[in-house]
């Protein structure tokens, strides 16, 4: 009974060991308690080819054979044992008889064979059967939980290794990300340092834009201030002349009134005069911001030669206007297309500067054209324009004046193009050339695309 509780208790001494421990532990169990003489053990691996092989001999069979030879007897006696469990035979081994008996481990043998062996010819006796059993029984479900714990360790250290490799493959795709991240970064630095470049050109552009523009200003006033010396002073003199008439009559005996009245009438009118070039010069060279509106350009067209007439009769230059009546208008600002067309009329009459040949006509025309465009046209009598000029005369800075900067047209035609127009020129079919432009006058259409008129000076691409 004490033997047989020992070996039920015998799973607390193997606990978490390797196989072949285990089976040592259980045949070290019986070599003590049945007395035997040896002891051995054959384990099959799953998955192994070679099975272990475990002895354990009494101290007398230690001196009368080497252990290997004793496995290699055993080996060839009970290679087909196990299918016949508890069988127990009796076999000659170096001089002595003895009783062996193969106890199979797990089902028919599968996890291998304990062979039992004593001298003595009663072995094994009932109790000795049953001990035998219950420490094979003891045996194959350690080995179970045996195998069962290294396949747990197996399955860990896979888990572990797998673990393992997918935090070498994260820390390297985060590294990775990482790089592209800072790369990124880089790129976006890079980017954002162009921009502000660009923007930078851009704004210098503007700048010099702006002061081009200015410089055109400056220009056509320069030309003008003859024309607005003249305009004024005629008014003036007018003003003089009718103030001491009226003086002369009121201080005539009788004092005549109604003569006084008339010339003071005069005098207001010529005041008027004077005060319309100011307000009109005003109108034309106020440093304003772009301010489109509804416009007629007849209107627009008039103020400027108005404001020429004096120095077009100086250069003998003989104007024609022929503006169509119920023009539509056309939305723009007013200051800019009167700057073009004022370059236009200057150009018109420089060119017929050398003509002595001919008369020194001038036309301005205004119509509306097929494609519901208001079109404005100057066309003169001078030089011309040579087919090699035509190509570089809208380029900024061309010009063949002494006097001249090459700038207007080149400022006009950015103007007109935010207007969404077009700005030509063409030969005439005797001498002298045409400049064109043609600007949108459907209200529907620029609401729907409003045009992006800019400052004058800021749309001076050419420039
Ligand atoms: N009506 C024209 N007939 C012949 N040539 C012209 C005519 N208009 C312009 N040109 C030529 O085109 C050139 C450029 O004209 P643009 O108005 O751009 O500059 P500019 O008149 O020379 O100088 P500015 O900058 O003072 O206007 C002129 O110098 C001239 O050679
Ligand atoms: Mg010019």
């Amino acid at each position: 009974m004490n033997d047989l509780l020992s070996l039920i208790a015998l799973p607390a001494f193997w606990s978490g060991n390797e196989p072949s421990q285990i089976i040592l532990i259980v045949l070290d169990a019986l070599l003590g308690m049945l007395n035997l003489d040896f002891v051995y053990a054959r384990l099959e691996s799953p998955g192994e080819a070679a099975s272990v092989e475990l002895l354990r001999m009494s101290e007398s069979w230690r001196l009368k054979l080497p252990a290997p030879e004793i496995c290699s007897v055993l080996r060839i006696w009970f290679q087909d044992e196990a299918e016949k469990p508890f069988s127990p035979v009796r076999k000659r081994l170096w001089d002595e008889d003895i009783s062996v008996i193969p106890v199979p481990l797990g089902i028919n043998g599968g996890m291998g064979t304990i062979v039992a062996a004593s001298e003595r010819a009663s072995f094994p006796e009932q109790t000795e059967s049953l001990l035998l059993s219950v420490a094979a029984n003891q045996a194959t479900v350690g080995l179970h939980e045996a195998r069962l714990l290294t396949a747990q360790k197996q399955l860990a250290m896979d888990l572990d290794r797998r673990v393992a490799e997918r935090t070498v493959e994260v820390a390297t795709t985060n590294q990775e990300l990482r790089r592209e991240i800072v790369e990124r970064a880089l790129v976006e630095a890079r980017l954002r340092h162009e921009e502000q470049e660009v923007k930078q050109k851009e704004e210098a552009l503007a700048k010099a834009r702006s002061e081009l523009a200015k410089m055109v200003q400056i220009t056509s006033l320069g030309v003008l201030t003859a024309s607005i010396a003249h305009e004024i002073n005629q008014p003036l003199s007018g003003i003089v002349t009718n103030a001491s008439t009226c003086l002369r009559m009121l201080s005539a005996d009788p004092p005549n009134i109604d003569g006084a009245r008339e010339t003071v009438r005069r005098t207001i009118r010529d005041g008027n005069r004077a005060a319309d070039v100011i307000t009109r010069l005003r109108a034309l060279y106020s440093k304003k911001e772009p301010s489109p509106e509804f416009m007629d350009l007849n209107e627009a067209a008039r103020e400027v030669t108005a404001l020429s007439m004096s120095e077009l009769q100086r250069s003998t230059v003989v104007l024609r206007e022929e503006l169509e009546d119920d023009l539509p208008s056309v939305f723009g600002d007013r200051v800019q297309l009167q700057q073009v067309i004022f370059n236009l009329l200057r150009n018109a009459a420089d060119a017929m500067r050398t003509v002595e040949d001919r008369p020194r006509e001038l036309t301005l025309r205004t119509r509306r054209d097929g494609e519901n465009r208001v079109q404005l046209s100057v066309k003169d009598a001078g030089v011309g324009i040579t087919p090699q000029a035509a190509e570089k005369i809208f380029d900024a800075f061309y010009t063949t004046k002494s006097d001249g900067m090459g700038i207007g047209l080149s400022v006009s035609r950015s103007i007109i193009e935010a207007h969404q127009g077009r700005l030509w020129a063409t030969a005439n079919d005797g001498p002298g050339c045409t400049f064109w432009f043609a600007i949108p006058c459907n209200p529907q259409a620029l609401a729907d695309g409003e045009p992006g008129l800019k400052q004058a000076d800021s749309s001076a691409d050419a420039a």
